[in-house]
């Protein structure tokens, strides 16, 4: 919406309520003046994983690049950036057990003359002459400034952490914990399930309603009553929330990660049946 303002043609391209986009209609909507296709890889509400490589084809194939977020799937599947073949990816620190305040974009390396750094600063210069200047030639140009170096070391802890204990370890993890939460939580009369069932097509974020009980209350009652952090609201997703899950007090979201055991999900489905009155 900030680039429409400079001129630029934004498209939205609408999802089903278990987060499915049509592939045919992406196709249509391509055209030769389409520069950049952007998508989520995992949906932050619903949990749905898209079928980026699908999209990047079809994008690269009539001439559009891809950019993908990837905040809520890095920490959770095992991402394959050469089998995607995106052209920019990105992923947020502390949501994968790094410090806050750090993240990663990766572009491939044909973009690097291309891309202007947002900032200017200490480390991006090689020469300043009295006219002009020449950036560096490795990646240090885009992160202008002092950067945040105690950040930068804890989130390679945090990603060496993830990886020895396996992404496709931490995958399945997650796929149990999500069916029996699902499975549990569907049960419960007033309590509306959102995204996909099957677990195998979406990561750990499960969000639901209950009854017209707005999301905020669950979330406070959940955390005094019962000891349980989720998020609650519209998650940064208006758009999906509001409109299209018809979730006008937003969702509770429960997430799960490699921490999780099911005895807390056991626990949390019972504050659930309370707060739904049938506990
Ligand atoms: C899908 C998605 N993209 C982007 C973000 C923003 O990440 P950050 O806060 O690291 O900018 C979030 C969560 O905050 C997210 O869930």
């Amino acid at each position: 919406m900030r680039l429409k303002k400079s001129g630029v043609v934004v498209e939205l391209l609408k999802c089903n309520s278990e987060g499915d986009i049509d592939l045919e209609e992406l196709n249509r909507k391509i055209d030769q003046h389409t520069r950049l296709v952007a998508i989520t890889q995992a949906s932050n509400v619903i949990g749905t994983i898209v079928p980026v490589a699908d999209i990047t084809e079809i994008s690269h194939k009539k001439g559009a690049m891809v950019l993908i977020d990837g905040a809520q799937a890095a920490p959770h599947l095992e991402v394959d950036l050469n089998k995607i073949g995106c052209d920019f990816y990105a992923a947020s620190g502390h949501k994968m057990l790094g410090p806050t305040g750090t993240g990663i974009l990766f572009f491939k390396k044909e973009y690097f003359e291309k891309l202007q750094p947002l900032n200017l600063g200490g480390g991006t210069v090689s020469d300043v002459y009295a006219d002009s200047y020449k950036l560096v030639k490795n990646w240090e140009r885009f992160e202008g400034g002092t950067p945040n170096i105690a950040g930068g070391i804890g989130l390679a802890v945090a990603v060496d952490y993830l990886r020895a204990i396996g992404m496709s370890e931490i995958r399945r993890h997650e796929i149990e914990l999500t069916a029996y939460f699902i499975e549990k939580l569907k049960r419960i009369n007033g309590v509306r399930v959102h995204g996909k069932m099957d677990p195998e097509k979406r990561t750990g974020v499960v969000s639901f309603a209950v009854r017209d009980i707005p999301s905020h209350r669950i979330a406070v009652i959940a955390d005094e009553l019962g000891n349980v952090a989720i998020r609650s609201g519209l998650h940064c997703a208006f758009l999906l929330t509001r409109d299209i899950l018809q979730e006008e007090q937003g969702t509770a979201r429960a997430s799960f990660y490699l921490y999780n055991k099911k005895d807390e999900i056991d626990h949390f489905i019972e504050i659930i049946k309370g707060i739904a009155g049938n506990g």
